[in-house]
């Protein structure tokens, strides 16, 4: 039987029906059709599916989404404002870090989550954020430098 469920995504008030297993990916991809949400193994090990979730970096895959209920989404869609990228998605851009995109959004919601309590990472921080985020074409060197120049950037935009 299905179970109500309240949440806000990307600042919107969602009201859905889910079945008990249905996991927070899922409700994402296939019952509200945001594909920017990637799935790759499922299991908690490859990071594509990572959104934040009150402001903690998760693996939808692995949360049901009646855990949901009553909290905050963020997804990869809920970033840009206006058709304005972000200053980390701007980053990713400049830097060659999308690559062939696959794990970006996963990687970027990482990352967003990590600048977001620590405005100031070190290259380690940054290392460490990404630790369960798999990126198949091998470039975190790129990324790892485009969430370091964000930061920056950020940062210097804030002092002005
Ligand atoms: Fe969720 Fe791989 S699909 S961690």
């Amino acid at each position: 039987m299905k179970k109500e469920l309240k949440l806000t995504i990307n600042g919107q008030p969602c009201e859905v029906f889910v079945r008990p297993k249905t996991t927070l990916v899922e409700l994402l991809r296939d019952e509200l059709r945001m594909t920017g949400t990637k799935t790759g193994c499922q299991d908690s090990a490859c990071g594509a599916c990572t959104v934040i979730l009150d402001g903690k970096a998760v693996k939808s895959c692995s949360i049901l989404a009646i855990h949901a209920n009553g909290k905050e989404v963020l997804t990869i869609e809920g970033l840009a404002e206006g058709g304005h990228l972000t200053p980390l998605q701007e980053a990713f851009l400049d830097h060659g870090a999308v690559q062939c995109g696959f794990c970006s959004p996963g990687m970027i919601m990482a990352t967003k989550a990590l600048l977001d309590e620590n405005p100031n990472p070190t290259e380690e921080d940054v290392k460490m954020s990404i630790e369960g985020n798999l990126c198949r074409c091998t470039g975190y060197v790129d990324i790892v430098e485009a969430v370091l120049t964000a930061a920056t950037k950020s940062n210097s935009e804030v002092k002005k």
